[in-house]
This record gives structure tokens, sequence and C-alpha cells, in this order.
């Protein structure tokens, strides 16, 4: 049934749409018994040109089934991001007072970019545009999009944040039709190298305090982690109108270390749970990725936690148990011992699949991973110093001289023990250390043809493979 997926590098375990361009998710929404899925969408072309709103459900966060384009360009100018929320209680007098879904986006004109509302009354299939459109004008601030809605309880309105220019701008409703401007945030805090894009604000219970603090998540396109695009967030308190930063103006907080974690939204409508999904890719060389006749996935859905580590609060994020829960409890490593010239090696099992290890370490050792292991390549990950690492090789063919990249994070607490969680996918890996301390995701594109081997060793000192799981994991396509 799904011919599509067998082509070379199409993921199996991660969205992506069946053909054409993708970039970042939005409206991500959970709505009677589905997670709505949609996202930037060109359905003409596998580069990025005028914006559409391509759309997917599910119902357990593993599997898609793709649904036809929700919004089109209309005479507003293209589709670009935002987000939906439902309105519960009919303040927009869209649903003769039911309930329904309104997706709130960025209409992008020329240079003009303005917010506008579209609204189903039939969970998503089809959707209206708002007659009024659009419902927030332009200030006079050229990068002005990505408008992120939720409902605020205890001041009983709708709130919105949006990205203006390198900060966040705030803006309140009663009716998701009329807005009125709140604060702003963001003027000189944390990285400001790019332009900020996709803010997301929402509050979280600390795991270790109980208290609940909220979360300021921003796209930044250019002085990411590793190079180009990348999300960092604030943390901090929110009162109804404005955003208190509860850190330094210079501190910055990465989301993931890795090049391929972008424009990252989280679900509205989730009761007790923050699951986000982040666009797999980098504007560095997006429009170059050797995929056809698609490009783009999406990160696998992730559960955030909030916790604190050496007294800041930080975030923390896995993929979501039943993407990634392991079914074979096989420790085929456990007990291995790793000195240095003495690499412990295996076949590999074809993508895609988990590979899940626990480490016992010394102060000095310097342990190594290769996935996609070919004698000379592969994709390499480690932990040294105190740092967790990932190299990514040239990509032959190359098509980026921003492909080839070393990504590090440094890893907080004891390093007696490392867990790490590599989740591994026809073109990309995904890595967890600790449970989701650190997140560190790329897109990669093995060589073909060359046999496969995964391989850890030790490249100084001595360390004790703890734990061991090697879980092949079913095509979501199946
Ligand atoms: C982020 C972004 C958004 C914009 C969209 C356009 O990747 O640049 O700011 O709305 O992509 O496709």
């Amino acid at each position: 049934a799904h011919g599509y997926y067998k082509e070379k590098y199409r993921p199996h375990l991660h969205f992506t749409p069946e053909q054409m361009w993708m970039n970042d998710p939005n409206g991500l929404v959970y709505f009677e018994g589905e997670y709505h899925l949609f996202y930037q969408y060109h359905p003409y072309s596998t580069q990025w040109g005028p914006m559409h709103w391509g759309h997917a459900v599910s119902r357990d966060l593993v599997t898609w089934e793709h649904l036809p384009v929700a919004l089109h360009p209309d005479e507003q100018g293209m589709i670009f991001s935002g987000s939906a929320v439902v309105d519960h209680e009919d303040t927009t007098g869209f649903f003769d007072g039911g309930k329904g879904l309104v997706a709130v986006y960025t209409s992008a004109d020329g240079d003009l970019q303005r917010q506008s509302i579209a609204y189903s009354k039939d969970r998503g299939r089809t959707w209206a545009k708002y007659d009024g459109n659009p419902v927030l004008e332009n200030p006079g601030i050229a990068d002005f999009r990505d408008p992120k809605v939720f409902w605020h309880s205890s001041s009983s309105r709708w709130v919105m944040v949006l990205a203006a220019g390198k900060q966040v701008q705030l803006f309140t409703s009663e009716n998701l039709k009329q807005w009125t401007f709140a604060s702003s945030f963001g003027e000189g805090w944390g990285e400001q190298k790019g332009t900020w894009e996709c803010p997301d604000l929402f509050p979280m219970i600390n795991e270790k305090t109980g208290v609940e603090e909220w979360v300021l998540m921003i796209g930044i396109d250019a002085g990411g982690p590793c190079g180009g695009s990348g999300t960092q967030y604030f943390t901090g308190v929110f009162d109804g109108s404005a955003f208190f930063p509860d850190q330094q103006q210079d501190e910055v907080k990465w989301l993931d270390f890795g090049k391929d974690f972008y424009a990252a939204q989280s679900f509205s409508d989730l009761r007790d749970r923050r699951v986000i999904i982040a666009w797999m890719s980098n504007w560095q060389y997006a429009n170059d990725v050797p995929t056809y006749p698609w490009r783009s996935a999406m990160t696998l859905p992730r559960e955030l936690m909030l916790t604190k580590v050496s007294g800041k609060s930080v975030l923390k994020q896995m993929p979501v148990a039943d993407s990634i829960q392991s079914m074979d409890n096989s420790a085929p490593g456990s007990g291995v011992q790793l000195l240095p010239g003495s690499p412990h090696i295996q076949s590999q099992p074809d993508a895609p699949f988990v590979w899940k290890i626990t480490l016992e370490l010394q102060a000095d050792s310097h342990v190594e991973g290769t996935v996609f292991h070919t004698g000379e390549g592969g994709y390499r990950f480690g932990v040294e110093k105190g740092r967790a690492y990932v190299v990514r090789d040239e990509c032959v063919p190359a098509f980026s001289d921003h492909y080839a990249a070393v990504c590090t994070a440094d890893i907080a607490g004891s390093l007696d023990e490392v867990t790490l969680t590599v989740v591994c996918d026809f073109s990309s890996v995904e890595m967890f250390v600790n449970t989701g301390e650190i997140g560190m995701t790329n897109l990669y594109f093995p060589q073909t043809g060359l046999s496969h081997l995964m391989k850890l060793e030790s490249i100084k000192g001595y360390a004790a493979v703890k734990d061991m799981v090697i879980d092949q994991r079913p095509s979501i396509w199946a």
C-alpha cells in the first residue's frame, strides 16, 4: 500500500510528506482523540515556495494518516507558520455554541506579515478562512510572524506569542478576532545572532520543586548550537500579560544540540503533558538534502519534562514512549568490557532501530560508538571529559559545506554512569543522554551498498557496558 516508502533515505519511524517540500510543524492540537499535525508545505516542488498547510492525523503519535492540504494561499498571501486551538466555549461564535478548531497563522504577502485565522467544524477536515482577516495588522516590523495561541484560564482570555525581529511580542484576545498588545520580551536576551521564529509559551510543573514555571521556546534562524538553525528556551514566570525570565540575560539554554531540530512546537489541549515536534532540518541546507520525491522529516514526538540542575530550571526530552518502547529485552552487549584496541563490533539491524547503552565510566574514559559503520566511516557518538558529542562526516556525494559537523554538549552531574539512547532511522540519528537531559538530533545520509555494522569502543581508559538493548522497530508505514 505504501510503495512510496521503499525509496532511498525514506524515514520509517519519522513523519514525512508523501512527496514535495515540508518545513515547520504547525497547528499541533489534540482534538477528539486525534493528534493533528499541520505543516509548512509546498505541494508543487521539493523546494520551499508558496506555503500551504499540509495535514496529517494520528491516534497514537506513532503512525500517521495523510490528509488533503488544509490551507491554501489566498488574497492575504501565503500561509506561514502558526498554531491551532480548540475553541471550547465558542468565543469566536464560529461554532453555533459548540466547539471546534481554530487555526491562527501568518498571512505573508510579499514582505508584509500579518496574522489571520481559519476555522473547521468537521475535525479539521475542511477549513473556512475568517472573512475579517487579517486579525492582527503589521505594526511596521518586517519579521512579525508565527503566532502561537493558548487559553490562559486565570485571566479567561486567549494569549498570542509571536516572533517580532529578535524578540517576541504578546497579545491578548477575548475572541481570537480582536487582539490587544500586552508586552514584549527578548531584546538583547539569549542568542541574538539570528531572527527569532516560531515561539511557544507554556507552563510546566518542575519535577524537582512541584512548582509551576513557564517555558518560552524560540527558534533562531542562525547562531544555533552547531551552526545555522537552532532552538533556545527561557524559563520564568508569566502573569497573563508579560514574561519574566529567571535567568541571566546572556545565558543561552538550547533544547537540542544537534543541527537538525528547528521550529519546535507543542500540542495544544493535551492535559498534563507537553509533547513537541520539531522540523528535522536546518535552513543552511534544507533545500539541498538528497531525498526525492519528498524533502524533510519531523523529529519523533517528544515528551518534555522540566527539572532543576545545579539550581537552574532546564528541560529534558525523550521520544514519546510508544515510538521507542523496547520490544526485545535481549541485552547482547551487557557485560562487555571496553579497553582501547578491542572494539565491540556487531551487525546492525535494518533501520529503524534504537540502540540503548548504559556505560560505567571512569574519570578519564573516552567511549565512542558508531552506527552505519562502513569500515572507514559512519555516524559516531561518544562521551569524553564530561561532554557528549556526535560526529557527522561529509555526505557522499556532498551537497552542502554545512553538512559535516561535530556537535557537543556538556553532561551535568556524575559521569560514573551514562545512558545513551540512539534512535536510528534511514536518514537521521537522534541521541538522548541520561534519559533526555541532552538531545542531539541530526539528519544522516549513510552510504549504502556497504555492510552495516555497529561498533562500540574505548578510545581511552576503561569502561564497562552495564546494559545494552538493540531494538529494531517496525516501520510506521507497514
Ligand atoms: C521557520 C519559518 C517561519 C515561517 C516559515 C515559512 O522555519 O521561517 O518563521 O513562518 O518558516 O515557511
